[in-house]
């Protein structure tokens, strides 16, 4: 299942917002619908984020009239503001839409013609998107190492094939478990207020006939000081140098509840959620939304007519709480700021050397 792909000079993206109960793949074909996507989360988990902001860059590109690279980079660079601005926790956007920027940047030092760049950054945002599937590959069966047989995993928010290109961070785990024959089950938090456990979790572990039960959020303390968890699973958005991870609101509450009952906790991120500008959490943005969301469920209004709402997405989990910290590159332990960079680093030069490899080749 591909949740983002392109097609027909436009970025296509399966529908988020309506689903379990449809499946619909939606085209957005200017930069402005793009930022809208995202921030409407037809389009959400940091990975499909990042990836759907790189088609942004090629959309923004398709439909510049520059005819000279200075003007097309310019074109570039405020589309990059745009699609930046749409969510600010996942640094996944804003790291894909540099990393278009670049690609522009250097095809236009090198002289290439217009036409040429636009062709550089739909080959590139092609190949981020290949990649993720790759990278949550490799993190997966990394992550998959350290779950028992058998064991009873906790699980937060969305984190699979939806939440990325495809395959998944932490579902992607547990889908390597299934592909090793490991059986596991898995407690799907339903993540109040936008539901993405309970409306896009249990539909994803539904059709990989994963063995779960969907659970209320408030349930997971009693299951964790009842025994009937064995590990805490989840992504995130946006992990800083030391190892603080902030991630979907409710995460933080779930791991200081597991430390107090001796129950480990991964989370499971690619290279490219990883901040090392950030020297920890209290700097990673919170994105506050819709007070909609708190009050609505669906069209329902659920609290009274024009209560004050505060609605924060993420938390920021403190690196204490966490176990491990799982990449494409191992498994990042204590401490963290060492292990970080070093997965960082040893993503960065495999890339350069996927770069020159295909260089060689052509
Ligand atoms: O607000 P969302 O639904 O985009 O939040 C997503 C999450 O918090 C995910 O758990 C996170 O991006 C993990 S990475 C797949």
């Amino acid at each position: 299942m591909r949740t983002v792909f392109w097609q027909d000079g436009q970025v296509q993206l399966i529908d988020q917002r309506v689903l379990p109960a449809e499946t619909v793949i939606a085209s957005f074909g200017t930069v402005d619908a793009v930022a809208f996507a995202i921030r409407d989360m037809v389009v959400r988990g940091a990975p499909a984020i990042g990836a759907t902001g790189a088609y942004g860059m090629v959309v923004a590109a398709q439909s510049s009239p520059a005819s000279d690279g200075p003007a097309l980079l310019a074109d570039l660079r405020a589309a990059k503001a745009v699609l930046d601005a749409a969510r600010p926790t996942a640094v996944n956007l804003s790291w894909a839409t540099a990393r278009l920027l670049d690609v522009a940047q250097a095809a236009v030092d090198a002289g290439a013609s217009v036409d040429a760049v636009r062709a550089a950054l739909l080959a590139e945002a092609d190949a981020l998107a290949d990649e993720d599937v790759e990278i949550n590959r490799r993190m997966g069966f990394h992550g998959a190492a350290v779950i028992p047989d058998g064991a009873n995993i906790l699980h937060h928010c969305n984190t699979g094939a939806l939440a990325t290109v495809d395959f998944g961070t932490a579902l992607g785990v547990v889908y390597a478990c299934q592909e090793l024959g490991k059986s596991v089950h898995v407690w799907v938090d339903e993540t109040r207020p936008r539901l993405q456990g309970a409306r896009l979790t249990a539909w994803e572990l539904m059709r990989a006939e994963v063995p779960m039960h969907l659970i209320a959020d408030n349930a997971a303390g009693h299951l964790m000081r009842t025994g009937q968890v064995d590990v805490v699973l989840f992504g995130a958005d946006r992990v800083a140098a030391n190892g603080d991870v902030a991630n979907k609101v409710g995460t933080y509450k779930l791991a200081v509840v597991a430390r107090e009952n001796g129950i480990p906790v991964y989370a499971v991120v690619p290279t490219s959620t990883i901040d090392l500008s950030l020297p920890d959490g209290d700097h990673i943005p919170i994105e506050e939304r819709d007070a909609r969301e708190v009050t609505h469920i669906g069209d329902t209004l659920i609290a009274p007519e024009g209560v004050p709402v505060y609605n924060p997405a993420f938390d920021v989990t403190p690196y204490r709480y966490l176990t491990g910290i799982v990449t494409e590159e191992g498994i990042c332990y204590p401490p963290f700021t060492q292990s970080l960079r070093r997965a960082k680093e040893a993503a960065e030069a495999r890339i350069v050397a996927a770069r020159r490899a295909k260089q060689a080749s052509v």
